[in-house]
């Protein structure tokens, strides 16, 4: 599945249009097509500001916005710069809930020139469902992405 998948990834960004309808149209892809992606989205650092934005996402709509360096499982990974996968949030003290139907999370960063800009986010409402083989995945996705930003 994630080989066919890196394929549509590269000819999506390749066709025209601009980047965050590109970024759009991949969160799109990738819950439409994983069956345990149930919400997609993008957070970029917000300027100079130590906080993540929310950029383009798929999924239901979210409150958080804005998320402060530190705060939930996205901030923790725009200070260590590390995958985090969670395979049950419940477990998570440090969590910013979204949905109560959400089980798990994963949140790869995104690098350019070596820095920490962003991260792709995916909640799931099945329990534990991220293997090495999501992980992979979402940082080649990431790695094709900071090519076009
Ligand atoms: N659960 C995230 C917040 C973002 S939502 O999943 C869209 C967190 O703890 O950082």
């Amino acid at each position: 599945m994630f080989e066919k998948l890196q394929k549509e990834v590269v000819t999506l960004l390749k066709s025209e249009g601009g980047k965050d309808s590109k970024l759009l149209a991949i969160c799109k892809l990738l819950k439409s097509s994983v069956p345990y992606y149930d919400w997609v989205g993008f957070y970029f650092k917000n300027g100079d500001k130590r906080e993540l934005k929310l950029g383009p996402y798929a999924g239901a709509p979210t409150d958080h916005t804005i998320i402060p360096f530190g705060k939930g499982i996205c901030g923790q990974v725009a200070e260590s710069n590390k995958n985090f996968v969670v395979p049950d949030v419940q477990a998570q003290d440090n969590y910013i809930a979204c949905s109560i139907t959400v089980k798990s999370e994963i949140v790869v960063p995104l690098f350019k020139d070596g820095e920490n800009i962003g991260q792709i986010d995916i909640d799931s409402n099945t329990p534990d469902p991220f293997t090495s083989e999501d992980e992979r995945f979402l940082e080649f996705v990431n790695r094709e992405v900071a090519k076009i930003l």
